[in-house]
């Protein structure tokens, strides 16, 4: 994510801001940009990632800045220093701080340490999530207690939640590479292959369009592990893959997709049936995803999908409503139908996972699979989100459910023993809401059965 240019007009950064004095009404916001963070010495550190609060208000992509923005006289000051030469020979040269800080449509820049100078206990500032934040804060404010401030966390939720058109734009960046980059894990994936092989394939694709991933994908045959981050496993005919991965695009913006396919090009007859399943929660959740809809009961009417497709197998009994309303489903469908999507993978989640989903006509379950829920609020047009539900076959949760009979009269745990290895499927895409639905993010790329085989085998 570096380019001299910014992604976005300095008008619109300002406006930005304006938005966000003006929702604040009085006092200072401080944002603390990111610093490189060390893997194992100072000078080695991993690839830089800016704040997004950052991104969002201030736009500049380097490391060791801070921004305040006082309301009250409705100014911005960006704090950080321009490099020495000690940088320059090794770094190289960068523009003058305060050329980049007038992209952003900032005029005044000073040095780091000025900062003493204009904060106060009073600052408005984000909960931190890097312990480096931590310390700034308690240093900058000489508080013992970190405080952050709900009012700034609401009010920058409510202007990040919806998205402009421009900020939509590169979204469909995002997506579209994040599709292209799937289109070639598939095409590439043959019995005989190492899932991290696959992952080659993967990371060529991002590097090869100058974009990296938005978070550390999934690529395994095991996709009943929700967060699988192991690689090793050797790829043999019959294995199904779930593959989990998204591109950052070089301005910041997240893309976020699921495929499961097939390493030998055909579906057998019970995984295609599980993937039907799958695709038709996918799209009940789809077509159900429009304003003042809460993302809850769309939620819940994939999981319908899923109890219904369960109970026709013969892998589950009973009426799936009353599957659902006691969370039966839950054993194979265990995970939320989906989250924000941004400049963040799971968008502004630093900022409280309760706040940017939930509002205050909704609270959060307590209740196996409604509790890992990460948006249930009503929708709004402008609301970029991921749609991804699945079907796992998870041993230990079987084993573990069936030494408690629960939800005995629901599960058939004798035909489930059947199929205790068959892994997982999930799919998802990416979509923003408007006024009359939810239009995809991105260039289609194919996810029922037929087209998979074809792109497969192409
Ligand atoms: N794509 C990974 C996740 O949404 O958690
Ligand atoms: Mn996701």
């Amino acid at each position: 994510m570096k380019s001299s240019k910014l992604p976005f007009s300095a008008a619109e950064y300002t406006d930005r801001r304006k938005t966000l004095m003006s929702n604040m009404e009085s006092g200072k916001i401080l944002l603390l940009g990111n610093c490189n963070a060390s893997i194992n010495f100072e000078d080695n550190y991993y690839n830089f990632r800016q704040d997004s609060n950052f991104l969002y208000y201030i736009g500049i992509n380097e490391p060791n800045l801070n921004a305040i923005i006082d309301v009250d006289k409705g100014e911005t000051i960006l704090f950080g220093d321009d490099i020495s030469i000690d940088h320059i020979i090794w770094m190289g040269n960068q523009a003058k701080l305060s050329d980049q800080a007038s992209l952003a449509g900032i005029e005044r820049v000073l040095s780091t340490t000025s900062i003493f100078d204009y904060v106060d206990k009073e600052c408005h500032y984000l909960p931190p999530y890097r312990s480096v934040h931590t310390i700034q804060l308690e240093n900058y404010l000489e508080i013992p207690e970190i405080k952050p401030s709900l009012k700034l966390i609401l009010s920058i939720i409510s202007q990040r939640n919806t998205k402009s058109e421009n900020e939509i734009s590169l979204l469909h960046k995002a997506t579209s590479l994040t599709a292209g980059m799937h289109a070639e894990v598939i095409k590439n994936a043959k019995p005989g292959m190492t899932e991290y092989e696959l992952i080659g394939h993967a990371n060529k694709y991002a590097w090869d369009n100058n974009a990296t991933w938005s978070f550390t994908p999934i690529l395994t045959r095991d996709g009943q592990i929700l967060h699988n981050h192991n690689y090793h496993n050797k790829l043999a005919d019959g294995d199904l893959i779930l593959f989990d991965g998204g591109i950052e695009h070089s301005s910041g913006y997240a893309g976020d997709m699921t495929r499961t396919f097939p390493i030998n090009s055909k579906y057998s007859d019970i995984q295609k049936s599980l993937y039907n399943i799958v695709k038709a929660a996918h799209d009940v959740a789809r077509d159900a995803s429009k304003p003042k809809t809460y993302y809850k009961d769309v939620h819940l009417m994939a999981a319908f999908e899923i109890a219904k497709g369960m109970t026709e197998l013969g892998f589950m009994n009973g009426d799936p409503e009353e599957i659902v309303d006691e969370g039966a489903h839950a054993i194979f469908f265990p995970h939320g139908l989906g989250h924000m999507i941004g400049l963040d993978v799971h968008d502004m989640e630093n900022l409280g996972e309760t706040f940017v989903g939930y509002d205050q006509t909704i609270r959060k379950s307590d209740d196996f699979g409604l509790k890992s829920l990460r948006l249930a609020r009503p929708l709004e047009a402008g609301f970029a989100i991921t749609i991804e539900p699945g079907i796992y076959i998870i041993p230990h949760l079987i084993d573990l459910w069936k030494s408690e009979n629960k939800h005995a009269e629901f599960i058939n745990y004798e035909e489930l023993d059947k199929i205790k290895n068959f892994g997982g499927i999930r799919i998802e895409n990416d979509y923003i809401i408007r006024e009359g639905g939810a239009e995809l993010l991105g260039d289609p790329l194919v996810y029922d059965i037929e087209g998979i085989e074809k792109l497969k085998s192409s």
